[in-house]
């Protein structure tokens, strides 16, 4: 079958389980921005946006909703939230709600919080690359690097004692699941245990620093206060659930994407080296072709004629990140790695009022990881007959190892 005679990918197709999209997602969605911009999913029930044009203004539409309560029966994101709604705080209420906790929360975890941490980034990712370098042979980039940096990172900014901190990694892990929508029942389990026993940990940690004046960002929650308006400790515990899911994965799948990209394009790599200041541009490129989070959700609050479709009130929008970078009208020659490209257009921390609030903590640690890790193993290199592939990650997008050799 010819490329025009093949049907428009549509449900599983246009998900990270279907090897073509996961390895490239610029095929089917290419077809389809061209075909059917505003596609109508009927498996899943859910209209799934590639356009960057569209993208671009329906992410920074704030009038748009996400609270699944608001979302109609059957449609993709009442099946994915439907059942734990509000479980993943902040990135699923609408305002006054979400913009009360974003206030309270933004006061305690501020660019002040980020750069008191700054020192504290680089040494734990020396020690990391002291682990680096004494293992003899190839390694799992992932497991020895790129997951520790950011859990660790989180669980010092939290305050969590370092003995509870690999119990971080596992209960991060298993909520990551709330947001995979093809759950296995073995998966659902994992995810149900990882919540529970997390909210109960995070409950006994907020009552313990109730009234304290430590910096730790738990005390921060539990005496953040405007106008009277406090966290109570189901908000705090909702928060930190929601930190550890949208701060850990993503930030590790960022740095694991840079050495992914780096090493498929050393001509890049040698240009970053020959100028360490094109290190944020790089960065942003990264994120470009790589988003570490693949889509961002709404809901339509009301009828709304969106090119071709009428969107019903109630009705599933689906922003696909990678169907907005890749869109050459937005960015020229999309699937070229180039870090010295103008203008990068990305929306890989989303926009408007649900806009990441870890994306400085996120992109510091990639700023301070990569230009370090390519300096002291200047021959860092993909381990001979290991393949690198992406993970099966719904909703999200990274490797699950990258194994490599120095
Ligand atoms: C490279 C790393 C990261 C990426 C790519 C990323 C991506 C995103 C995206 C796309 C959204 C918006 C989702 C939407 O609009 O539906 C988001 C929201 C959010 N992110 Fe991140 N994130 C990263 C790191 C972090 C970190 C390190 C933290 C916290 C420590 C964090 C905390 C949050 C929170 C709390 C929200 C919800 C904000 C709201 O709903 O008001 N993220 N992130």
């Amino acid at each position: 079958m010819s490329e025009d005679t093949l049907p428009l990918p549509t449900g599983y197709q246009l998900s990270a389980l279907d090897p073509v999209y996961r390895e490239t997602p610029w095929e089917p969605l290419g077809r389809l921005r061209d075909a059917d911009p505003v596609h109508h999913d009927q498996q899943l029930n859910r209209y799934f946006f590639t356009r960057g044009s569209e993208v671009e203004a329906l992410v920074k539409n704030r009038h748009l909703v996400v609270d699944p309560a608001k979302a109609n029966d059957g449609t993709f994101t009442k099946t994915l939230y439907g059942q734990n709604s509000k479980e993943l705080s902040l990135l699923m209420l609408d305002d006054p709600d979400h913009a009360r906790q974003r206030n309270l929360v933004l006061k305690a975890f501020n660019k002040r919080s980020v750069d008191a941490l700054t020192p504290r980034i680089h040494e734990i990712a020396k020690d990391l690359a002291d682990d680096i370098e004494a293992v003899e042979g190839e390694f799992d980039f992932v497991q020895l690097f790129g997951s520790p940096l950011p859990t660790t990172v989180m669980a010092e900014l939290l305050g969590v004692n370092a003995a509870d901190r690999k119990d971080f990694r596992r209960w991060s892990l298993g909520c990551m699941q709330a947001l995979n929508p093809f759950r296995t029942l073995e998966q659902t389990a994992l995810y149900e245990e990882s919540t529970t026993t997390l909210a109960d940990y995070l409950a006994v940690e907020v009552e313990k620093r109730r009234g304290n004046t430590d910096e730790d960002l738990i005390s921060r929650l539990a005496r953040a206060e405007e106008e009277g308006d406090t966290l109570t400790t189901t908000d705090i515990v909702l928060l930190i659930r929601l930190l550890l899911i949208a701060g850990n994965s993503t930030t590790t799948d960022m740095i694991g994407s840079g050495i992914v990209q780096f090493l498929k394009n050393p001509d890049q790599l040698a240009k970053l080296k020959a100028d360490p200041l094109l290190i944020d541009n790089a960065l942003d490129e990264i994120l470009r072709v790589e988003p570490p989070v693949a889509q961002a959700l709404r809901t339509a609050p009301e009828e709304m004629h969106l090119v071709d479709k009428v969107v019903k009130k109630g009705e599933t929008i689906h922003l696909s990140l990678f169907g907005a970078h890749y869109d050459p009208a937005l960015n020229p020659d999309p699937q070229k790695f180039d870090i010295t490209r103008q203008d990068i257009k990305h929306f890989a921390f989303g926009g408007g009022a649900h806009y990441c609030l870890g994306a400085g903590l996120g992109k510091v640690q990639a700023k301070i990881a990569l230009p370090m890790l390519f300096d002291r193993f200047p021959n860092l290199a993909f381990a001979p007959e290991r393949e690198v592939k992406h993970k099966i990650a719904p909703a999200f997008n990274g490797y699950g190892e990258i194994w490599l050799v120095k």
